[in-house]
Formats: C-alpha cells, sequence, structure tokens
C-alpha cells in the first residue's frame, strides 16, 4: 500500500576551500534505518515494506551487516535505482588508511549491488587521528570517481570538522548524528552548518527508550497523533534528515506519516523535553 505522504528532498553540496559547492545532490529528508536488522531476511522484509508505503532512502552501514540484504530488496521491488537514494557507511574499524578505504567502498558497492552508492559516510572519527586525513582523501577519491555521489561524517564533533579544513578539498555534505527531542546539539548543529554540511539524525526516537516518555504521549494526545510521530516530525521540522529505523511493518507505516502532523502548536513543549540523554554511542566528543 502507497501512501500520500510528501518526503521533502534537501540539496546536499561539499563546500570547497574558495567557498563554491561541488557535488551536488538531492537527499530524500526522511528514511529508513536499518541498524539492529540481524536476523536473516528481516532487512530485506523491511526494505520491501518501506518502499511499497513510498520511503525512498534506507540508511545502512556495514557495521549492520545487512548491506547484501539492502540490495536483495532493491532488486525484488524492481525500482529504478535512481528513484532509491541509498547511504552506507565506511566501518570505524575499516577507517585505518587511504587503500583500506577504497577497498571497502568497493565491497559495499558489490553488497549493495549496485553502480553507486548515494552517500558514503565515515561512520565515526577514525580512532587514530593520523588517519583521519587519509581516509577522507579515499572518500574524495570514491567521489570524484563517480562510485559515490555524495560523502559526509557520522558522528563528528566541532573539532573533528574544523579539523578538516586542514585536509579536506571538499568539506562534508553531512554529519550524522545522534538527534532527538531529548539531544537538541544546537552547538553541534550549528557547527555542522558552519562547515556547508546538513545534520543527519540518527536514533530520531532514541532507539524507542523515549516512546513511552509520560510528556511526550500528553503532547501526541494533545496533537492527535502517536508519540513516535511527534519525535520523528520534529526532527525533520529542524532541518534534520531523518532515519527512524523499524521492522515491524505498520509502525515502518505510521513513521512516514509522522510528516503529514503539524507540531508548531506544540514545539515549545517539545523543545523543553531536552535532557542531553544520550541513547547509544557518542564519540562527537572524543579527541
Ligand atoms: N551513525 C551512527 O552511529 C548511527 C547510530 C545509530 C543509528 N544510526 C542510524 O539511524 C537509524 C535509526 O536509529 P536507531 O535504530 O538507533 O533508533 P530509533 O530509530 O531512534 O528507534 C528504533 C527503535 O524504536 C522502535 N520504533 C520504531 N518506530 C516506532 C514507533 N512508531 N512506535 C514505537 N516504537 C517504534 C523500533 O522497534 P521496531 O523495529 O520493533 O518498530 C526500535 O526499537 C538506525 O537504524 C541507523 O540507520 C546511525
Amino acid at each position: 500500500m502507497k501512501f500520500l505522504v510528501v518526503v521533502g528532498f534537501m540539496q546536499i553540496g561539499h563546500t570547497m576551500p574558495d567557498g563554491s559547492q561541488a557535488y551536488i545532490h538531492n537527499v530524500p529528508q526522511f528514511g529508513l534505518g536499518v541498524f539492529l536488522m540481524s536476523k536473516p531476511g528481516e532487512c530485506k522484509a523491511s526494505v520491501l515494506t518501506a518502499l511499497k508505503a513510498g520511503y525512498t532512502h534506507i540508511d545502512t552501514a556495514r557495521a549492520y551487516s545487512n548491506e547484501h540484504e539492502v540490495g536483495q530488496a532493491l532488486k525484488e521491488a524492481d525500482v529504478e535505482r535512481s528513484s532509491v537514494f541509498i547511504t552506507t557507511k565506511l566501518r570505524r574499524g575499516h577507517a585505518i588508511g587511504y587503500e583500506d578505504t577504497l577497498e571497502h567502498c568497493r565491497t559495499s558497492l558489490e553488497l549493495l549491488d549496485t553502480e553507486y552508492i548515494d552517500l558514503y559516510l565515515v561512520h565515526a572519527p577514525p580512532e587514530d587521528p593520523e588517519h583521519r586525513a587519509p581516509v577522507w582523501k579515499a572518500m574524495e577519491h570514491c567521489l570524484e570517481q563517480g562510485w559515490v555521489r555524495a560523502i559526509g561524517v557520522s558522528n563528528y564533533g566541532p573539532a573533528h570538522l574544523e579539523a578538516m579544513k586542514e585536509y579536506a578539498t571538499y568539506m562534508p555534505s553531512v554529519n550524522q548524528v545522534e538527534f532527538n527531542p531529548w539531544l537538541q546539539r544546537p552547538q553541534l548543529k550549528q557547527a555542522t552548518e558552519h562547515v556547508g554540511a546538513k545534520v543527519m539524525a540518527y536514533s530520531p526516537l532514541a532507539r524507542g527508550h523515549k516512546v513511552d516518555d509520560p510528556e511526550l504521549g500528553t503532547i501526541a494526545e494533545r496533537l492527535g497523533c502517536t508519540p513516535a510521530q511527534v519525535a520523528i516530525k520534529f526532527c525533520y521540522d529542524e532541518g534534520c534528515i531523518t532515519i527512524p529505523k523499524s521492522s515491524n511493518p505498520a509502525r515502518i507505516v505510521e513513521n512516514l506519516a509522522s510528516l503529514d502532523i503539524d507540531i508548531s502548536s506544540e514545539i515549545e513543549a517539545i523543545r523543553s523535553l531536552e535532557c542531553n540523554y544520550v541513547s547509544g554511542w557518542d564519540p562527537t566528543t572524543e579527541p
């Protein structure tokens, strides 16, 4: 079943040292995250459900061990490659040098069984700071070769982003970080936008830890929607590319339908949920 929910597009690009933008690409501002879909077939089934419902963006990663299932779902759904936006990520343990980065990008292309990746991210700042420049230079090579349409980072803090100015020809197009009503990160958002990147909000439901939050429930009741829909629409309205995960077919549909909800009358109440809650990891503050 396809619903008439309009997913907005956002332009992403890479700021060059002279201030111009390169490799501009359009990204659907909403997608399906496929982290923790480790049962065989779970990711493929969820992606198929999502595509049928009207999703056009899938966020995977090598670390999730399911790029191959995303590729299988795309083939089985028989959709035009250009109608779906695929984000994947270079695993942190693989981000150890130039050649390794190239090799792992090629492996992701094979696993996804695709000619190109729409958005390729460094999953987290490479643990050895010496590796950050060569890894990024390799990401830039992937971009120039057309293996990927856009490159970005994930879990980079303001200091990591600032340091990139020393070695990047193309600054990142996005910074994927945890962002939700309980972790609104104004400084990190500003630092990301300062380098010309868009914020991509992961764990918009704080990994499900906060969907039963009574305050969120009261707001949802007043708006006549579900608690999860409030959190998702908040991230989206804050200008973030928003990628909730669900492998439950009804919730996959519910989450997409959040885009139709007007939360403006409750925006102050939602903002006041901020409590600096990190639901998973947070490498943004690492040295
Ligand atoms: N770059 C990074 O380091 C990083 C880190 C974490 C996540 N991510 C990306 O961001 C995506 C989303 O984040 P996430 O998976 O951590 O967490 P999330 O999207 O915040 O929450 C997912 C959890 O919420 C539940 N859920 C989903 N929709 C719901 C609804 N409508 N009502 C109630 N519960 C609902 C899911 O269970 P069901 O499946 O049973 O519905 C699951 O347990 C990931 O899948 C991944 O693609 C990236």
